[in-house]
């Protein structure tokens, strides 16, 4: 009995482990890192210095093990001066989680003991987390640039971290740049007013001059936040009066600031919805168009890729998406990425939740959650229906977290928190998702803690039959994290504008090469429909129901390998590709060269792979150095070419 009662008290307090870090993040904390960066922009090199203050946690430790991938290490040191011997091994003969350094102390030190400690290294080209562009590749062609992508576990080819985002740190920053290198660098932190002390001078060289930038980020985050952009970039406010701002090159910083003057008012739709935002002043950067994905909420710094600038505001979600993850990732963080769906389904839910405040409308709620559903299906259909990558709690013990990366977290864990809302009741669950912020701000928890929270929030607020909600709560919740493959609870998001959609399809299908008379509906289409009609047509073509006649027609009317909205593009090429049209593809490989955004390109790789694979490695070497190099990876590995990070 005492037993039970020791170990239920362990089990209360216990997070789950995160098993893609090497580091000893049980035992000892990092709570303040400090860098020291000189970039070399132009030689695609980084010379850096990291400063820790670790607090030991466990009960002692004589040493302390960072996770890196590919840095140069070259020494370990006390702050005080004394070297300590340091070793790199791989745990995992597979590299690709990268190696642990381990620094050996000059003592041990004990529970609640500090230990100050510096590292001089240095990241170069090889940088899976750091994007280093030549000037030919940038949009004003005046300046190198260079911009990180971190989640998930990227940020240990930025520094030797503790990099789980079980740990959270404040930063500071120096960073150290030529003046023709980069106009400005902006990092996920807020500018200092106090300079650091510089702890490596730059040797004075002709013909330039050194410039130093000095943020800080008071708020503990985790280290897959950090993020840093640099390059010929200028900062714009995008309405008066309001907390938001949009970072990009010059020569697109008008139409961007219009086309994103909304943005202040997303923000007060996510506020009115979840509370006060917490964090300042709110900065989308707008990246060039390698960028690898749609958005990263790096806290203060948003990244986005430009192609969710259509001209008409129809790529604005992902704005939304990233503001929303504010609150959820950035405040209350998910302990490891099995629990990556605390961070991913979350934000999907408030992000729906502001929309809808937003734009007064649910049919795009629901068409977007059956959009989602779709992509869901598909990523589990990848990796099987009975893979625990398909359920909410991926097992990635081994490999590289980004294996288990799909659509899952995002729209089974919307789905999820649909379903305990409709238990719940609608202005309960705000409520409790306002207390949940409270309670767990800047901390990490796993999914469990949320069922304990929201079952003890109930029950204090004494809600309306408490004992049933706890039943129905608890009679699935395993089910539905654990258990692959569909939900088990098939939630309804039907609305008539979806069949409108998919009898739009039926009747280009139908007209088999003819116009269908209802052609022109397509004009009043919410992006939406205009996106369920794509999925539809794919879905056509994948059952050999597409032909080439009522593609060519389509193409006619619609103009769809003329559209600017990407979105829709990527669709039609996967549709056309898969019913195997050759007759556009100058066209997808001219599209294929704009854009580096994985979750369009590598759909378009698959279908051009199948139908010419031929076309698709040509396609795939004329723009390898366009692309960022975790898209690179992916594409080689799509078309059955070695996989390597080499460049
Ligand atoms: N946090 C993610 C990006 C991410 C997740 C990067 C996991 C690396 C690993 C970001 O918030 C996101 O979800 N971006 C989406 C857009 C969003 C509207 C669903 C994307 O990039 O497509
Ligand atoms: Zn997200």
């Amino acid at each position: 009995m005492i037993l039970l009662v020791i170990s239920s008290i362990i089990c209360l307090q216990a997070y789950e482990i995160d098993v893609n870090t090497f580091s000893n993040y049980l035992d000892v904390h990092n709570r303040h890192l400090h860098l020291e960066w000189l970039l070399n922009m132009d030689k695609k090199y980084i010379n850096a210095t990291s400063v820790y203050t670790f607090q030991v946690v466990g009960p002692q430790i004589n040493k302390i093990s960072l996770d890196i991938y590919k840095l140069n290490i070259y020494s370990t040191y006390l702050t005080n001066g004394l070297l300590l011997p340091h070793t790199i091994d791989s745990p995992y003969a597979d590299s690709d989680q990268g190696q642990r350094l381990n620094i050996q102390l000059d003592r041990t030190y004990y529970r609640g003991e500090y230990i100050e400690l510096s590292i001089k290294y240095s990241i170069d080209s090889k940088s899976r987390s750091i994007s280093f562009m030549t000037k030919e590749q940038t949009s004003t062609k005046t300046m190198p640039y260079l911009f990180s992508q971190c989640e998930d576990a990227n940020c240990r080819a930025l520094a030797p971290l503790q990099d789980t985002p079980a740990i959270k740190q404040t930063y500071t920053a120096t960073i150290i740049f030529k003046d023709t290198e980069a106009a400005d660098v902006f990092m996920s932190a807020n500018e200092s007013q106090d300079q650091f002390l510089i702890l490596n001078k730059p040797q004075d060289e002709p013909n330039f001059n050194w410039k130093y930038k000095y943020f800080i980020q008071e708020v503990p985050i985790p280290s897959y936040l950090i993020a840093i952009v640099a390059g010929n970039i200028e900062k714009k406010k995008t309405s008066t009066g309001g907390r938001t701002y949009l970072i990009s090159e010059p020569d697109k910083i008008v139409p961007y600031a219009d086309e994103l003057k909304d943005m202040e008012q997303f923000l007060l739709a996510i506020e009115d919805y979840i509370g006060p935002y917490t964090w300042g002043t709110y900065t989308l950067v707008i990246q060039p168009p390698s960028f690898p994905i749609g958005g990263m909420e790096n806290p203060l710094l948003t990244f986005a890729n430009p192609s969710i600038m259509t001209g008409k505001g129809t790529g604005l979600s992902v704005t939304i998406h990233e503001m929303a993850h504010s609150w959820f990732g950035n405040t209350i963080t998910c302990v490891n990425w099995a629990n990556m769906w605390i961070n991913e389904g979350f934000t999907v839910f408030l992000e729906r939740k502001a929309s809808f405040t937003h734009y007064n409308s649910t049919d795009d709620i629901k068409l977007n959650a059956i959009i989602g559903n779709t992509s869901m299906y598909q990523d589990m259909l990848g990796y099987g229906l009975n893979s625990n990558f398909s359920s909410l709690h991926p097992d990635t013990t081994g490999l590289n977290p980004d294996d288990s990366f799909s659509e899952i977290p995002y729209e089974k864990g919307f789905q999820f928190l649909t379903y305990l809302e409709q238990i719940v009741g609608q202005d309960d669950f705000k409520q409790m998702l306002r207390a949940y912020l409270d309670q767990y701000k800047y901390q990490s928890i796993d999914q469990k803690e949320f069922q304990n929270f929201l079952l003890r929030y109930l029950q204090e607020q004494d809600v309306k039959d408490f004992s049933t909600k706890r039943y129905k709560i608890l009679e699935n919740w395993d089910k539905w994290v654990y258990n692959p493959g569909l939900p088990p609870v098939i939630l309804d998001f039907s609305t008539n504008k979806l069949t409108e959609a998919q009898e739009y399809c039926d009747g280009y299908i139908r007209a088999d090469g003819q116009q269908p008379t209802n052609w022109q509906d397509y004009d009043n289409f919410l992006q939406t429909q205009k996106l369920i009609f794509l999925e539809d047509l794919y879905k056509k073509a994948e059952n050999n129901l597409l032909k080439l006649n009522v593609v060519d027609q389509i193409d006619k009317d619609l103009k769809l390998t003329q559209e600017n909205d990407f979105e829709l593009k990527f669709r039609w090429f996967r549709a056309i590709l898969t019913a195997g049209d050759k007759n556009r593809l100058t066209q997808v490989a001219e599209f294929l060269g704009q854009i580096g955004r994985g979750k369009m390109v590598y759909p378009v790789y698959r279908a051009l792979n199948q139908l010419d694979h031929e076309f698709a490695v040509q396609t795939f070497q004329t723009h390898e150095a366009f692309y960022h190099p975790i898209a690179r990876n992916n594409i080689r590995n799509i078309l059955g070419l070695r996989d390597s990070f080499i460049q």
